[in-house]
């Protein structure tokens, strides 16, 4: 084992999607503003914004035309302070259909990250369509946003477990992924939506997945609802994946997927790569602020198991002091 470890890793922060999207308190704009600055600031290259979704379905992120239009101004207005300079920050956003592509595109996102399910239950659930309906809607968006020039990830979600249907076929998947890529689609982020999958399956899926797709364009996106998610990138990595999706804090989780908890937090995934060996090109100190300001915005404890021990070692060593 470890002998196939990558050099570098792309680090996809979802937090201020997933991680807000499931959070029961709307989170004020400006603070929103301040946790995606953090993030920035700590290092993160990629990071998801908001979506474009129905705001009677993901009430939280109503606000994602006006957040993504005081980021994006924001960032061309701190470029000359040099606070946002960095040449390499892309900020993207979750978009369903044609409506939520027309009004990413207003904003001036570089990305969009569209979304379906490998499970008919979960996708009926979530976005209102079969997998086919969901398959042709996201074919429409991918075209016109690959002709506005735009760079678009797609998520396939359940793609080891639906919550309403349980164990989902690989063959499913296998299937998915190259007709979504023969979309113009850039990127595709396989999701654990649940939590459920353990490491030989994510291994088996993306071993078998080489035989169908270049794995340089293929992100593991791991909810860790039953703590499996560091084992599961650990399986991903081995297997050759080199694009991880994670939540500052270990926020997240799909409010039209029962029992989705947390992503993987950000910082236990960066902790575990650097200790590896691995880049990621993010600093874990400034992350760790991002962490608690996270907490400070929520008001509550955030799950992810770094930042609860880093904050507990500092003020047992400034109690020493
Ligand atoms: P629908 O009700 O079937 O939509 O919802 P519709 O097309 O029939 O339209 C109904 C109304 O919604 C209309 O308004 C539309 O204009 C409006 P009305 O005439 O009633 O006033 N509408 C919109 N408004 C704003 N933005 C839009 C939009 N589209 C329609 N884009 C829809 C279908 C897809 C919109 C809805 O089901 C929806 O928004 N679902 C999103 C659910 C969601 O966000 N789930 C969480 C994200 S997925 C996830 O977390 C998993 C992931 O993390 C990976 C993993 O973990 O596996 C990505
Ligand atoms: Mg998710």
């Amino acid at each position: 084992m470890f002998e196939h470890l990558p050099q570098t890793v792309t680090v996809f922060e979802v937090g201020p999607r997933d991680g807000l999207q499931n959070e029961a308190t709307q989170v004020p704009v400006q603070d929103k503003i301040a946790l995606i600055e953090a993030l920035a600031d700590a290092g993160l290259a990629e990071i998801e914004i908001t979506s474009f979704v129905s705001p009677k379905w993901i009430p939280q992120l109503a606000d994602a035309r006006e957040l993504a239009y005081a980021l994006l101004q924001d960032t061309a207005r701190e470029a000359q302070n040099k606070r946002f300079a960095r040449s390499n920050l892309n900020l993207s956003a979750l978009v369903p259909n044609i409506k939520g592509y027309e009004t990413a595109k207003e904003t001036g996102l570089k990305q969009i990250n569209l979304f379906l399910s490998a499970s008919e239950a979960h996708s009926k659930k979530n976005i209102n369509k079969s997998v086919a309906e969901a398959m042709s809607v996201m074919g429409e968006v991918a075209s016109v946003a690959k002709a506005d020039g735009k760079r678009v990830r797609c998520y396939v979600s359940t793609v080891w477990v639906c919550p309403y249907q349980g164990q989902v076929d690989p063959q499913v998947v296998l299937d998915m992924v190259p007709r979504l890529f023969a979309m113009g689609i850039d990127e595709i982020s396989l999701g654990d939506t649940v939590g459920a999958a353990t490491p030989k399956q994510v291994f088996d899926l993306v071993n078998r997945l080489r035989n169908y797709t270049d794995l340089s364009k293929i992100a593991l996106h791991f909810h860790d609802t039953r703590g499996g998610a560091l084992a599961n990138v650990l399986a991903g990595l081995e297997a050759g994946v080199t694009i991880f999706d994670s939540s500052i804090g270990g926020l997240g989780g799909c409010p039209y997927a029962p029992g989705a908890s947390g992503n993987l937090a950000t910082e236990d995934l960066v902790y575990m790569l650097h200790g590896m060996g691995v880049k990621t090109g993010v600093d874990l100190q400034k992350l760790t602020e991002a962490g608690s300001l996270a907490q400070n915005i929520l008001h509550k404890t955030l799950p992810g198991r770094y930042l609860k021990a880093h904050l507990a070692q500092s003020q047992k060593c400034e109690a020493v002091k």
